[in-house]
């Protein structure tokens, strides 16, 4: 009966487009290449796609599973299919949401930022110009805030619409015309003097530069990039109807989010070799490389550069948006359910929480640079925990609760949809949820702390 109650995506292609929409982000265009660039390049990628595939899929199907079957928040659902020990997973995931929102809507509010400024066509220089543009904004002490504030703002107010009205219908417009400009813009910055270093940064691994926190990082950065490990996808499967196949729905989405990533690297290496910008430059990566891939690429036609710029950042916006939407969702769906407030104000008092910590995470890394909790910058730190930490913890509890506490029934049951479909991949998936996952996260811990 609940089923009927709550709230459903309208259409199958709006469930993929919506999870997509969530998945798709700032974690595939900005903290990807800037993630590989930090470590060492193509055997990066190497590990994440093996990350993908073989923890991370199972994962998602994993969430589903809980969220449809749960058919409520994530913390609730998670009590559901395990019992009340079990809640802490999704109290866990509400805590990681709130972390990841804050320096996820400062990251955000960059981008709204560099549509203003391509608008303004402030951003043509050479590259010495764009790096001083770029920290000159991120330390100025109010900028950033305000940039911060309306992109909160913005994303309140699609939540308090309702998931279908609001998620859905972004999600729909925005991820098609999202990928058709990135390739442009890969053909772009692959056609510049010097690319080829880029290319094969990307592709030639060197294993030599695979140092131990490389693992961690891969399957951290899996996992933020599929929006996993903290109830999102839960929350989101709780919206999906009973014909939704969870197994081609994962596949399909983790698909589309690494096709990205690739694209989004093939976008900022070729040129960051080619304008001379430092693959392994952290955060501002994105920001100091692309302006001079506009400028550069299209120095033929000045008005070709004017227009992909700026469109390009609406597009980040957007995409951005949609995760940022995603994440907020988890913890104000929590305080709707929970607490029994009205969903308005669950949004409210999620926005104003963000937009605290937000404000600091943004003051933490320009103006206020003292604002540091054991040695990193709050913005940093926040990036850190939830990646390297929480949501990784989070994804391991989830294998433990499918792989050896809910019956296989249950979990049978959801995956072929009731025995409507063949679910000739089950043992698969339950052999990599029971032991494959839960034991190679653990390892990867362990190597992490130089256990093993
Ligand atoms: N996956 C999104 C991105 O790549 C970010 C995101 C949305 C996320 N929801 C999440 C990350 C939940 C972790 C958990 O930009």
């Amino acid at each position: 009966m609940k089923q009927t109650e709550r709230a459903n995506f309208g259409s199958k292609l709006g469930i993929i487009l919506a999870t997509a929409g969530s998945a798709v982000g700032l974690g595939n265009v900005w903290r990807f290449p800037y993630m590989t660039g930090q470590n060492g390049g193509a055997a990066f990628i190497l590990i994440y796609f093996a990350c993908v595939l073989i923890l991370a899929i199972p994962c998602m199907i994993s969430e589903f599973i809980i969220g449809r079957r749960g058919q409520a928040n994530a913390v609730r659902s998670f009590e559901k299919i395990g019992g009340r020990g079990w809640k802490i997973i999704g109290v866990m995931g509400v805590i990681t949401g709130f972390l990841i929102c804050s320096f996820y809507s400062v990251v955000s509010g960059w981008c709204l930022e560099y549509i203003y400024a391509s608008v303004a066509g402030q951003l043509e220089g050479n590259p010495d110009y764009v790096r001083t543009y770029y920290n000159a904004f991120v330390s100025s002490p109010w900028k950033p805030l305000l940039c911060l504030v309306v992109f909160l703002l913005m994303t309140h107010l699609i939540i308090v619409r309702g998931v279908e009205r609001g998620i859905e219908k972004a999600s729909k417009l925005m991820m098609p015309v999202l990928f058709v400009l990135l390739i442009g813009i890969v053909a772009a910055s692959c056609m510049l003097p010097g690319a080829s270093n880029g290319i094969s940064y990307m592709f030639k691994p060197d294993w030599q530069s695979v140092s131990s926190g490389v693992f961690l990082s891969a399957l951290g950065q899996a996992f933020f990039s599929l929006s996993l490990g903290m109830g999102c996808l839960v929350t989101y499967a709780s919206y999906f109807n009973r014909q939704t196949d969870l197994t081609k729905a994962s596949i399909q989405i983790a698909l589309i989010d690494s096709l990205i990533a690739i694209l989004a690297g093939l976008m900022i290496f070729p040129a960051a070799f080619a304008v001379g910008v430092s693959p392994d430059s952290g955060p501002s990566l994105v920001f100091i490389t692309l302006p001079n891939v506009f400028r550069e690429a299209f120095a033929a036609v000045p008005a070709v550069s004017y227009v992909v710029a700026i469109m390009f950042y609406a597009l980040l916006t957007l995409a951005a948006l949609t995760s940022l939407i995603s994440l907020h969702e988890v913890c104000t769906s929590y305080l709707h359910e929970e607490l029994h407030i009205s969903r308005h104000r669950g949004a409210i008092i999620v926005t104003a929480i963000c937009l605290v910590l937000g404000v600091l995470c943004s003051l933490s890394l320009g103006a206020y640079p003292e604002i540091q909790l054991f040695g990193m910058s709050l913005f940093d730190l926040f990036d850190y925990v939830t990646s390297q930490y929480l949501m990784p913890i989070g994804g391991f509890l989830t294998c433990l609760l499918l792989g050896w506490f809910v019956p296989k029934p249950i979990s049978r049951d959801e995956f072929t949809n009731g025995g409507t479909l063949r679910g000739q991949f089950f043992t698969i998936y339950f052999f990599l949820v029971r032991y494959v996952c839960p034991i190679a996260i653990l390892f990867i811990f362990l190597h992490q702390f130089g256990v093993l």
